[in-house]
């Protein structure tokens, strides 16, 4: 069995590596020819993924993994072929195509019979049959006959890639009974988790997207339940953590905002499914719209300590939308220093992973924690390991009187105990 991946980013080169290191002969695809050649040496491009660096080495050098940007060719070499390319999106979830649908068209040029197309970009449901099946039949070959077309959703996450690749069952809609069959024995094959068959590419795309939405609103209830603790005077945390302790309540904690590719847009591709169908998705809308309040939420409990932001010097903790993860897309913590700005204070930004130049491009001042300026307040946004060590004492003395703690993550005790007070997301 050859398998092409197309796509060798955060998600897809950690998957061609794993192909590779069950033994199968991986060809991986993309148009970014440093990519390629990165690849080709060895060497990934990827940082912070456990386990990838030595896997794409050890590939390469026995001759399990090879990559180019020729896909038509590599796809015509190929028995699977997994496309794992972007769906752009922007944040009210309006889809760019362009990407997946020349790929796929790249893929119909080189089409064999008898090969299997997988597809693991998240999708919104009906795409794969609809959209991307007639493409590949331009090929002049039929679906179903002379080829085998899947849906199988990417769960994991970047940074804890093959740890998930190895827990998460992987699940797998065909867009009929023999191509589902031949995805799970591709599947069996190249994976350790479980696989689970479902009975259409429509009911795997939907699991994905469900799966988003209950995330999100589950927080959007969190941080209902946070403000609620707030105005009563209660410690969320210490009652999310009691409730879970039933079986049937899974709430997640609050926080400042949800950010990234994934859980602040996927929401909207199944919303537009449901309103195609006159089915109007109330709780998924409304988790939205809350959650895209959260940043002012939290940015407010600043003001309700200081009365007035204006001329105020305030240090934002993370720029990223995730820990230890260095994205910014919605990240909560740009909305966060445009409504601190918007309050008149002065926006100090740190991110460990994030250097000068792209801190100032979010138009705040670049702040770096060994020689901080004058300061009045410090709001956490990014829960990244750095911050377990925040040297609280010389956040004191430099003039910080409040920390908004937007991850529930830092040691309240601990920072009250250097005189400075503490406001975490639904916690006295
Ligand atoms: N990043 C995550 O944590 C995550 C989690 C779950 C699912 N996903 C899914 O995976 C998809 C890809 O995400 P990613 O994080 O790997 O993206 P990425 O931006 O890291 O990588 C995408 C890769 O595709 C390449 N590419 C773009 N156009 C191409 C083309 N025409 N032909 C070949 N290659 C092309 C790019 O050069 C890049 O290397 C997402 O759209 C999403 O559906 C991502």
């Amino acid at each position: 069995m050859r398998i092409c991946v197309i796509g060798l980013g955060k998600i897809g080169l950690p998957l061609a590596a794993q192909y590779a290191g069950k033994g199968f002969q991986v060809i991986g695809c993309d148009v970014n020819r440093e990519i390629v050649d990165s690849v080709t040496k060895g060497v990934s491009h990827i940082k912070g993924e456990p386990e990838l660096d030595e896997k794409v080495k050890s590939s390469v050098k026995n001759g399990l993994l090879s990559a180019t940007t020729d896909t038509v060719k590599a796809v015509g070499e190929s028995d699977v072929i997994v496309v794992i390319v972007p769906l752009v999106v922007d944040k009210r979830g309006n889809m760019d195509y362009s990407i997946i649908e020349s790929v796929t068209n790249l893929v119909s040029k080189g089409l064999q019979n008898g090969s299997l197309v997988i597809y693991e970009t998240s999708l919104p449901v009906g795409d794969t049959r609809d959209r991307m099946v007639p493409i590949l039949e331009k090929s002049g070959l039929k679906a179903g006959r002379d080829f085998y077309v899947v849906f199988s959703p990417e769960r994991i996450s970047s940074g804890v890639m093959f740890q998930y690749l190895r827990e998460i069952p992987k699940i797998v809609g065909g867009i009929d009974a023999e191509s589902t069959r031949r995805g799970v024995e591709f599947y069996e094959r190249v994976l350790d988790s479980r696989i689970i068959a479902v009975t259409s590419s429509e009911a795997a795309e939907a699991v994905k997207l469900f799966g988003m939405i209950y995330r999100d609103v589950n927080i959007a209830l969190a941080s209902e339940f946070a403000k609620f603790c707030q105005a009563k005077g209660l410690d969320v945390l210490e009652i999310i953590k009691a409730s879970n302790t039933n079986p049937h309540s899974h709430i997640l904690n609050p926080g400042v905002g949800v950010g990234g590719h994934c859980a602040p847009v996927y929401p909207y591709f199944l919303i537009k499914n449901a309103s195609d169908l006159n089915v109007d998705l109330i709780l998924a809308k409304n988790a939205r719209k809350i959650n895209d309040g959260l940043p002012e939420y939290t940015v407010n409990l600043l003001v309700k300590e200081l009365n007035d932001l204006n001329g105020k010097n305030v240090l934002v903790l993370g720029l990223a939308y995730r820990g230890n993860v260095k994205e910014t897309f919605l990240s909560p913590s740009i909305s966060v220093i445009e409504h601190l700005k918007d309050k008149g204070a002065n926006v100090y930004v740190h991110d460990p992973l994030f250097p000068r130049e792209e801190i100032e491009g979010f138009g705040a001042k670049f702040a770096d924690l060994q020689d901080l300026d004058p300061l009045d307040a410090a709001i956490l946004v990014t829960a990244h390991k750095e911050y377990e060590d925040l040297d609280l004492k010389d956040l004191r003395e430099r003039g910080v009187t409040v920390i908004v703690d937007g991850r529930n993550f830092l040691d309240k005790e601990m920072v009250e105990k250097h005189g400075i007070i503490y406001r975490g997301i639904g916690r006295y």
